[in-house]
């Protein structure tokens, strides 16, 4: 499925979509170039879920939590970025975090990806003009999940 993303109102409603059939166990992988527009959709989907506030970009921490409540259910947010194997993700107990939880992955190759896993949503994205298009592509469980 092809997205426009123009400008930020539409990642806004693109975000609001996704967090609305988000559970738990599911892993949105966000690729593109650096400037791609991944953290911000990541914010649109955390702020959708119900987070207030600041959505700091997990560079350097690689991790980032939010609870529920106030969220309607936990998330991670990770950018794996700055991993330099992707075992290192298990090493700092991505596992644990997950649990429960849905995972929203900047740089998902990094941490060895996760489209074989049935409750990932891929959605890369591509510069266009002023705004941006997001490829999106959902494992089996997103089947009928996000027309
Ligand atoms: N769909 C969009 N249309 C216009 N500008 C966008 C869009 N998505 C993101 N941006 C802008 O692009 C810049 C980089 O976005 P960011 O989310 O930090 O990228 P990434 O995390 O992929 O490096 C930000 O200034 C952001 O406001
Ligand atoms: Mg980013």
């Amino acid at each position: 499925m092809k997205q426009e993303l123009p400008d930020l109102a539409s990642v806004e409603v693109f975000g609001e979509r996704i967090a609305a059939r988000l559970r738990a166990g599911d892993v949105i992988a966000l690729t593109g170039n650096l400037g791609a527009g991944k953290t911000t959709l990541a914010r649109a989907i955390l702020l959708a879920l119900g987070h207030e506030g600041e959505v700091p970009s997990p560079t350097f921490t690689i991790i980032e939590t939010y609870d529920a409540p106030p969220l309607r259910l936990p998330a991670v947010h990770a950018d794996f970025y700055r991993l330099e194997r992707p075992e290192e993700a298990a090493e700092i107990g991505l596992d644990d975090y997950r649990e429960g939880a849905a995972l929203i992955a900047e740089w998902p190759d990094k941490a060895g990806g996760f489209a074989q896993e049935s409750q990932c949503l891929s959605i890369c994205l591509e510069f266009a003009d002023e705004g941006r298009i997001a490829i999106v592509e959902g494992g089996e469980d997103w089947l009928g999940r996000m027309p």
